[in-house]
């Protein structure tokens, strides 16, 4: 069956209602949170009206079933990610996991691979977003280590040509986007991956805009640990994954500590289970592990290589007619080689906050601001963007109509 984006928006309910005065709703804002189907919202609902119980607590029927929910949601996961079952933690979201895995390298005690002092290095990228910044930038300031970054060219491409003496035998640990929430950019990985090895450092993967819209196999890109959010692969909020290689995670200490982490405790020490179980402290967020684990397994029976294809052919249409538009610049790639469907532009001298808001009186979703990316702003020139992010149900309509706004926007502000 070829791939049907007006079909499947009808899996959408949130596609059947009108906005502002009766407008067709044009959602251009998934990269900050995707819609979601009916599946998705059945399965949370039907956690709580059905099977309610805590997971891995409780010797009856509704708690084993919570538990099956819950370690199936793992295991549709781990399929979709390449990845083994017991190396799937589940989070509140991709900024938790991120803080976790940074938190747990600072608990690391001396003689662990993942212990940092000073003369340590941690290296970044200068197109991360504030949750894949911040918390290396604390880690850093806990323990003396230094922080370097990847630059980034005027295209909205990572500058590797210091890639040897940014990776040198000082970094413990590499941590980057894999797509750019920002400039679309899907990074280079083969080369940072094989040079942070080659040193001895892990690589950590932010991988919010990518999982969502392309294939990401955690083997074959031989990465280390990985992160990302359910709320922007259709399934709910307050539900993340963090994924590490099992024998990183059994050396790799927790970050949050009680209930259910442990293998035994006395009144003076504790000792911990194995993973994922050591990540998972306190009852899980079951509802939201069932309903992420139904949004894999809608966009499993729609194909992750369809939507990647459809998602490639609308943002290369989208930037084709936003080039044609007179005073108007992408900040990023004009083509759509290593390039997502996450669209950022500025428009003449109408400020992105003025523009999203005529937009929306249109009926479009876009998003304004910095978009949690200020040192990026800033590489780029730019205060602000305004940012379209496409979905597998976007349409050609969909940047049709977004194009006439840019349209209406200038003739409304006089530009
Ligand atoms: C690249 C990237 N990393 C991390 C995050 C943080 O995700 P969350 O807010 O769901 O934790 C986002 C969210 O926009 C993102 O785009």
């Amino acid at each position: 069956m070829s791939f049907d984006p007006v079909a499947i928006r009808r899996d959408f309910p949130i596609f059947e209602r009108k906005i502002r005065d009766g407008k067709r709703l044009v959602y251009l804002d998934s990269g900050a949170t995707s819609q979601k189907p009916q599946v998705v919202i059945d399965a949370e609902l039907d956690f709580y009206r059905l099977h309610n119980a805590a997971a891995h607590r409780g010797a009856h029927q509704l708690a084993e079933e919570a538990t099956d929910i819950y370690e199936g949601a793992r295991e549709a996961v781990a399929r979709f990610i390449g990845a083994e079952v017991d190396e799937v933690v589940f989070t509140k979201g991709a900024t938790e996991s991120l803080n976790l895995v940074a938190y747990a390298m600072g608990n690391a005690p001396l003689g662990s691979r993942f212990h940092l002092e000073k003369g340590d290095v941690i290296v970044v990228t200068e197109m991360e977003h504030h949750a894949n910044l911040i918390p290396w930038q604390q880690l850093a300031a806990r323990t003396g280590a230094t922080l370097k970054w990847f630059e980034v060219t005027p295209e909205g491409r990572l500058d590797l040509s210091s890639i040897n003496s940014i990776i040198d035998e000082h970094v413990k640990v590499v941590a980057l986007t894999h797509q750019s929430n920002v400039l679309g950019t899907i990074v280079p990985l083969t080369e940072i991956v094989n040079r942070a090895h080659s040193v001895g450092a892990v690589v950590v993967l932010d991988a919010c805009q990518s999982v969502p819209h392309m294939k990401v196999d955690v083997k074959a890109l031989d990465i280390d640990f990985l992160a990302f959010s359910g709320h922007k692969i259709l399934g709910p909020t307050g539900v993340g994954i963090f994924w590490g290689k099992s024998e990183l995670l059994a050396e790799l200490p927790p970050f949050l500590t009680g209930g259910s982490m442990i293998e035994s405790v006395t009144m003076e020490s504790a000792t911990w289970a194995p993973a994922p179980r050591k990540f998972e402290a306190g009852v899980p967020n079951m509802a939201q592990a069932a309903g992420l684990g139904a949004a894999i397994k809608y966009i499993e029976s729609i194909g992750i290589d369809e939507i990647h294809r459809h998602e490639i052919s609308l943002t290369g249409y989208l930037l084709e007619k936003l080039n044609e538009v007179p005073r108007l610049k992408v900040i990023g790639p004009m083509d759509t080689v290593d390039r997502g469907a996450a669209v950022s532009f500025t428009f003449g001298d109408i400020h992105p906050h003025d523009l999203g808001q005529y937009l929306d009186s249109q009926g479009i979703a876009v998003r304004t601001g910095h978009h949690c990316a200020w040192p990026l702003n800033r590489k780029m020139g730019v205060q602000s963007t305004t940012r379209a992010s496409l979905y597998l149900y976007n349409t050609f309509e969909d940047c049709d109509d977004l194009i006439a706004g840019i349209h209406g926007a200038a003739k409304y502000f006089g530009a």
